[in-house]
């Protein structure tokens, strides 16, 4: 086990005066907090996740491979699952694996999100950033509480992997809850 701090996000908000009124972009303003981590448990979990987008199913996306697996904070067993994206050729139809992964958790009965590791072992240079989709950051905040922690594995020589909380990968929830429905 090992403490890290996640870094103060404060961004203020910006008013602008139009002649119809203001024009307000919100700022956000995230304290900065440390939590704990267990760097064993998440390279476990980034190993699978690895494993796992070797199984994906991702023809059309010119094999964009997605691995995730997660750890669930209601589990008492702690088990590994792990999940890929999987196209389709209705192009809308796939599902990322981030979602694929929390649709079958859930419907194993687990609700809370401990720790969630994601894997895009794709290499394209003008590739700058992978992150989870939008749609699978909301599905993630539905089953995540203050605690749970995303892993993102970029790969790189010497990383273990980036990490975000809730707040810091959505900060602007379609709907924020305090904790995940049981
Ligand atoms: N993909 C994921 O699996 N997770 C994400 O969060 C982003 C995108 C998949 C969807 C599609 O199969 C491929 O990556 C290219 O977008």
């Amino acid at each position: 086990m090992q403490s890290i701090t996640l870094p103060a996000i404060d961004v203020p908000d910006h008013v602008t005066q139009t002649p119809l009124g203001k024009v307000i972009v919100p700022g956000v303003r995230i304290p900065e907090r440390m939590v704990v981590i267990d760097p064993a448990l998440i390279q476990d979990l980034i190993e699978k996740a690895r494993n796992a987008s070797d199984l994906g199913y991702n023809n059309y996306s010119v094999k964009f491979p997605v691995g995730a697996a997660v750890v669930m904070a209601d589990d008492p067993e702690g088990q590994i699952f792990t999940a890929a994206n999987c196209e389709n050729a209705v192009l809308n139809s796939g599902i990322c694996a981030e979602r694929a992964l929390l649709h079958y958790v859930v419907a194993q009965g687990f609700r809370r999100i401990k720790y969630l590791a994601v894997s895009t072992p794709h290499r394209d240079k003008d590739i700058t950033l992978r992150s989870p989709c939008g749609l699978c950051r909301q599905t993630i905040a539905e089953f995540a509480d203050e605690k749970t922690l995303i892993f993102l594995d970029r790969q790189q020589q010497g990383v273990l992997a980036d990490v975000l909380d809730i707040d810091r990968l959505l900060p602007y929830p379609a709907i924020r809850k305090i904790v995940a429905r049981l």
